[in-house]
């Protein structure tokens, strides 16, 4: 009988019991919305910011309702408008070319490589054409973070405004800097599968009191801007109060009560995840057909999910794996499917933009498999499922 994983690809952990006093209160007092305080009282969606921004050191937070509404008021705030063009990965998930298509945009993919990065030379080639876009939405899609020293240098020189997806990377660093704190501002996601859980929400962090400004005032701030403790000073708030829409999208006091007491803890938990990903990354080294994707010394990664290739597998023969692990149990997402099926989706299937001829995405989807690491899974656990891959793998390889 082949030994059979039984735990659930989708169970996060429970809320810390700190957060759910901090939101009980909330809710026997009543008062949700962000900026219905009581005489003398500091609403927690404005201790999350002051709370976030010192946690990454930045100037200015922003907590809103979702990742991708984070994304979509940072590219308004950089000054995106319907018909412009902006640069993202091709290897991503639906929300962010979403959140370009909501402001009116259109996507531009850029290819992906081995090791789930960006291709900064596609990249480079895309910003030597006449019309190259000025703004780069960079996700940092399942945690894999790209050079992000020659990045900056590549965008800086072509005069491109970088916009960090951090949905995957909160707590990250390259070479020492906390992902974030490269782009001119950038997006983080709370919702359940990332690294702090509040069902929904986002999350926005930025250096520019400008960027900052507008993007509080697009967030449905109305005038009671002021009440934001990490936003910019008033001045920065002059500038811009006439001439910038209210798009409603605001955190409210029950989540970020829910929220604040797991960043506090958000060090130990990207530790513990971690831990989890190094076992399966040992488990599947070394096995033929099988690639692991290599590390970066630059790179502090916070993994909440595992990423391997079977490149240049048939489709048949990564079907049969896929099938063979989850009726062990395993579930593994694949990327190279013809049609979109979950969460998961390819450029090629976002219709509403252009889609180019990408051969090195193409050949790199076909062969990425994805699966998810929630913390309620022990370190035994992850050694059985690096096993079962193994295993499955391993007696596919033949047919590949
Ligand atoms: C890479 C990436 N960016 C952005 C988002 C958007 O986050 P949200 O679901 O909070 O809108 C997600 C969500 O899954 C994501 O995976």
């Amino acid at each position: 009988m082949k030994e059979r994983f039984t735990g659930n690809f989708t169970q996060q952990e429970p809320i810390p019991d700190e957060g759910i006093e901090a939101a009980l209160e909330v809710l026997r007092h009543g008062r949700l919305h962000r900026y219905n305080v009581a005489e003398g009282e500091t609403s927690h969606a404005a201790l999350l910011e002051q709370e976030f921004a010192a946690q990454m050191g930045s100037k200015y937070a922003l907590a809103v309702s979702s990742g991708g509404y984070a994304i979509a008021t940072a590219l308004r705030a950089v000054g995106v408008e319907a018909g412009d063009r902006v640069l993202t990965n091709a290897f991503t998930l639906a929300p962010v070319p979403g959140a370009i298509a909501s402001v009116g945009a259109k996507p531009v993919f850029v290819e992906v490589t081995e090791a789930l990065t960006i291709d900064l030379d596609h990249l480079t080639a895309l910003l030597a054409q006449s019309d190259a876009p000025g703004v780069l939405l960079l996700s940092h899609m399942r945690g894999h973070i790209c050079d992000m020293d020659r990045l900056m240098q590549i965008c800086d020189a072509s005069g491109v405004t970088v916009i960090e997806d951090c949905a995957h990377t909160m707590g990250a660093r390259w070479n020492g800097v906390l992902s974030g704190r490269h782009g001119a501002m950038a997006a983080y996601s709370t919702q359940t599968y990332k690294h702090v859980n509040s069902g929904e929400g986002g999350l926005l962090i930025s250096d520019d009191p400008d960027l900052m400004a507008r993007a509080i005032i697009l967030s449905g701030s109305y005038m009671l801007y002021e009440r934001h403790l990490a936003g910019p000073p008033p001045e920065a708030f002059e500038k811009v109060k006439y001439i910038t829409p209210n798009i409603s999208g605001r955190m409210d006091n029950l989540r970020a009560a829910i929220l604040r007491s797991q960043l506090a803890k958000l060090d130990a938990q990207c530790a513990a995840w971690n831990a989890r990903y190094r076992v399966v990354e040992e488990g599947l080294r070394n096995t033929p057909g099988l690639t692991v994707i290599n590390r970066p010394e630059a790179e502090n990664y916070v993994m909440s999910s595992f990423q391997f290739l079977l490149l240049d597998w048939s489709e048949d023969a990564v079907t049969t794996v896929v099938d063979r692990c989850a009726s062990r149990g395993v579930e593994l997402k694949w990327f190279g499917g013809a049609e979109p099926a979950g969460f998961t989706s390819r450029y090629d299937s976002w219709r509403y933009a252009d889609t180019p001829s990408l051969p090195k995405t193409d050949r790199i989807l076909k062969g990425i498999l994805d699966l998810r690491l929630p913390l309620t899974f022990s370190i035994g656990d992850c050694t059985m499922i690096a096993s079962i891959i193994r295993e499955e793998v391993q007696s596919s390889f033949h047919e590949k």
